[in-house]
C-alpha cells in the first residue's frame, strides 16, 4: 500500500516538473501571431495574389485568363470548406502542376496566416 501511494506521489511530482519545464520553455516556441492582422493580410493579397485570384477572391483576376489551370475561387464550397491549415499548407507549398507556386521563402509565416484570414473574409462577402 505504501509503495503504491509513493508511486502516485512520485508520478505526480514528475508530471508537475514536466509542466514547469514546459512553462519555462514556452516563450521559446515559434510565436503564433494571433489574432491575424487583416490589414496586413489585405496588403499581402493585393500585392501577390489579386492578379490571379481577383479583387473579391472569385478567381477572376486579370492574369487568370492566360492560365491553363484556373485560380481557385475562394467562394466555392471546395475552398470554403477547407480548414485554415489546409489553405495555409497550399500557400506554403503551392499546388503541383499549376501556376500556384509555393510562397514559403517569399512570405513570412505571419504574412501567410494574415492572408488566410483575409481570404476567409473575402469568401464571406458577396459580389
Ligand atoms: C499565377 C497565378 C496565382 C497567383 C499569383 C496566386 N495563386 Fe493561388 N492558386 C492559383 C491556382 C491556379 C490555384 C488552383 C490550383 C488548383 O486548381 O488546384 C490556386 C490555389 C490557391 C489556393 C487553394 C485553394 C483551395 O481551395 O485549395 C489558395 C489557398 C491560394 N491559391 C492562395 C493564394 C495566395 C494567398 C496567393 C498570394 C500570396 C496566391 N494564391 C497567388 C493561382 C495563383
Amino acid at each position: 500500500m505504501r509503495v503504491i501511494s509513493q508511486n502516485i506521489i512520485s508520478s505526480f511530482t514528475a508530471t508537475l516538473c514536466l509542466g514547469l519545464i514546459g512553462l519555462l520553455f514556452a516563450p521559446l516556441l515559434p510565436a503564433q501571431e494571433y489574432p491575424a492582422d487583416l490589414a496586413r493580410g489585405k496588403a499581402v493579397y493585393q500585392r501577390n495574389c489579386q492578379a490571379c485570384h481577383g479583387v473579391g477572391g472569385w478567381g477572376d483576376g486579370p492574369d487568370a485568363q492566360a492560365l491553363k489551370v484556373a485560380p481557385a475561387n475562394f467562394h466555392r464550397f471546395p475552398s470554403f470548406l477547407k480548414s485554415d491549415e489546409e489553405l495555409l499548407r497550399t500557400i506554403e507549398h503551392g499546388v503541383v502542376f499549376s501556376p500556384m507556386h509555393a510562397w514559403r521563402g517569399q512570405l513570412t509565416d505571419g504574412e501567410m496566416q494574415d492572408v488566410v484570414a483575409y481570404i476567409r473574409l473575402l469568401a464571406q462577402q458577396g459580389r
